[in-house]
């Protein structure tokens, strides 16, 4: 044995030779004392903000919840797969364990409930996604449904779960990023009751539909069966959403947790040009129909529109606010034939717009379409434009968002009361990605807190939060409980 070794076992020895002599004491001493020694835990852990609950075991879960996958070397978890089922047994005994009563519902979401002493209360509902992406980072989801698990469970330790104001739900939702289906939302949008039947005939890979798979799993999904899921608006008080920023702004800031003002809207067009196929060595230039170089004007064209739109658009000089959070993206692109030594006849692409207001997205798509043609006109190609997706914005409850914003103050005041810092100002954001709370807003209020990511890096294995931003995170939720 080397003198490292000799030393590792001797420190693992000293430390477990404590514990049992501290876990004696408690035993033995803890019972003569005039309050439970419980409490004494609570005192002391809570001039620490709780850092075991809200931190430590908070990250031991995200990172056993994401080793948890579909897939041999990389995270994949979809709607109602094997992992799936497996991380639900895991996420039920962590609300267990928090003191909650849990349920999984016939869509596949988890349930965990704490009622309040009065029974006519209503209800808070917490929670984020637990399916993911392909080659997924960890935090994406989970950390909203953890977060929130340890606060109650902070509140179990406390006692604090007995005298809750309000009744108080966190749902683990089955499906947000709609790998599976390439539908979102199906896991929220059956609590919300905005779930369109159509959804149910969508089909994954293997040709199974949505309805085949919920009725493997013994559930019938009838429209009266789906509007027997929904939620009750009149029992919800509302909901509140903890998830990664997945973008660059907190960090930028240095801040570790930020309120969300609104989900941006989103719309999708597909735009078809079509020109005149031909021999790349024997069409001269002038001649020629080209929709590959037509294309790429009309992508230069998007982004110069999306970058300053003040230049397109005489209206937004009223308003320019309504452009918060423009953005633009060409992510998909194709081309017939597709050689090298051809002139395409046809290219397709994508256009992905989001922006906060409605208007400004009709504005932006109309002012897109119109200079579309006149290029297309020019060129003498043939465009056409299809709008295939369209979802509005979704803006937060501004009572529900400044009492979050007041928690995660007052939580990273706890925090910092160690180092003496005073926290700034919590910043208020701009979601650019689609959310369990955009399709729970058609049930309730809703209001979300992002968290820092490093680099802005989401749907990656490289997706990071240090653990003091899950604290952040936690400490924050705890103090919305404790003052609801
Ligand atoms: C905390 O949860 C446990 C279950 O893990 C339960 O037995 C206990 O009653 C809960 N405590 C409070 C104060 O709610
Ligand atoms: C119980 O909740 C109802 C509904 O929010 C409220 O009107 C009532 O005042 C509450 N009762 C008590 C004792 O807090
Ligand atoms: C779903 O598919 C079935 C069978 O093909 C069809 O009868 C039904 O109308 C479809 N439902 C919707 C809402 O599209
Ligand atoms: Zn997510």
């Amino acid at each position: 044995m080397d003198s490292l070794s000799r030393f590792r076992l001797f420190s693992f020895s000293s430390s477990s030779l404590i514990i049992v002599l501290f876990l004696f004491y408690r035993s033995v001493v803890g019972q003569s004392l005039p309050f439970p020694a419980s409490d004494i835990w609570a005192k002391d852990s809570e001039l620490h903000g709780f850092r075991g609950i809200l931190r430590d075991e908070a990250v031991a879960m995200i990172k056993q919840l994401g080793k948890i996958s579909d897939s041999d070397g990389y995270l994949e978890r979809t709607f109602l797969s094997p992992a799936s089922k497996i991380a639900t047994k895991l996420i039920i005994s962590w609300m267990e364990d928090a003191g909650l009563q849990t349920w999984v519902d016939p869509i596949g979401n988890i349930h965990g409930r704490i009622l309040a002493a009065n029974s006519s209360a209503d209800t808070l509902l917490l929670g984020s996604h637990m399916d993911t992406v392909i080659d997924a980072g960890m935090y994406d989801g989970p950390l909203g449904i953890i977060s929130a698990i340890s606060a109650l469970k902070v509140l179990n330790v406390t006692g604090e779960l007995q005298s809750l104001r309000r009744h108080v739900e966190i749902i683990a939702f089955s499906d947000e990023e709609g790998v599976r289906f390439q539908s979102t939302f199906l896991g929220s949008a059956v609590i919300a009751g905005v779930l369109p039947l159509k959804s149910l005939n969508m089909t994954d890979k293997s040709g199974l539909t949505v309805g085949d798979v919920l009725r493997y799993n013994y559930f019938d999904p009838t429209e009266e069966a789906l509007l027997e899921l929904k939620y009750d608006p009149e029992k919800i008080w509302g909901y509140i959403e903890v998830h990664i920023e997945q973008g660059p702004v907190l960090e930028h800031l240095g801040q570790s947790v930020g309120v969300v003002e609104g989900i941006a809207g989103q719309s999708r067009l597909k735009v078809t040009v079509k020109g005149t196929q031909g021999h790349a060595g024997t069409v001269p230039m002038h001649m020629r129909q080209d929709p590959m170089a037509a294309s790429a004007e009309l992508i230069v064209l998007l982004e110069n529109l999306c970058r300053n739109p003040e230049k397109f658009m005489s209206w937004s000089d009223s308003d320019e606010s309504s452009l918060a959070g423009l953005v633009c993206t060409v992510g998909e692109i194709s081309c017939w034939p597709s050689a090298s030594n051809v002139i395409p006849g046809q290219v397709v692409f994508t256009v992905d717009v989001r922006v906060m207001n409605n208007k400004a997205r009709e504005a932006v798509l109309y002012q897109l379409s119109d200079q579309i043609y006149q290029i297309c006109d020019r060129r003498t190609v043939g465009c056409t434009i299809d709008n295939n997706h369209n979802a509005d914005a979704v803006m937060c409850d501004s009572d529900l968002s400044l009492q979050l914003k007041n928690a995660a103050h007052s939580g990273l005041n706890i925090l910092s009361s160690d180092s003496g810092e005073i926290t700034d100002e919590i910043p208020k954001l701009m979601s650019g990605a689609g959310h369990d709370a955009m399709a729970i807003a058609h049930l309730t209020k809703v209001a979300m807190l992002f968290v820092r990511c490093r680099g802005g890096v989401s749907h990656s294995p490289v997706e990071y939060v240090l653990d003091n931003d899950v604290w952040a995170a936690g400490i924050t939720i705890l103090e919305f409980l404790r003052k609801m």
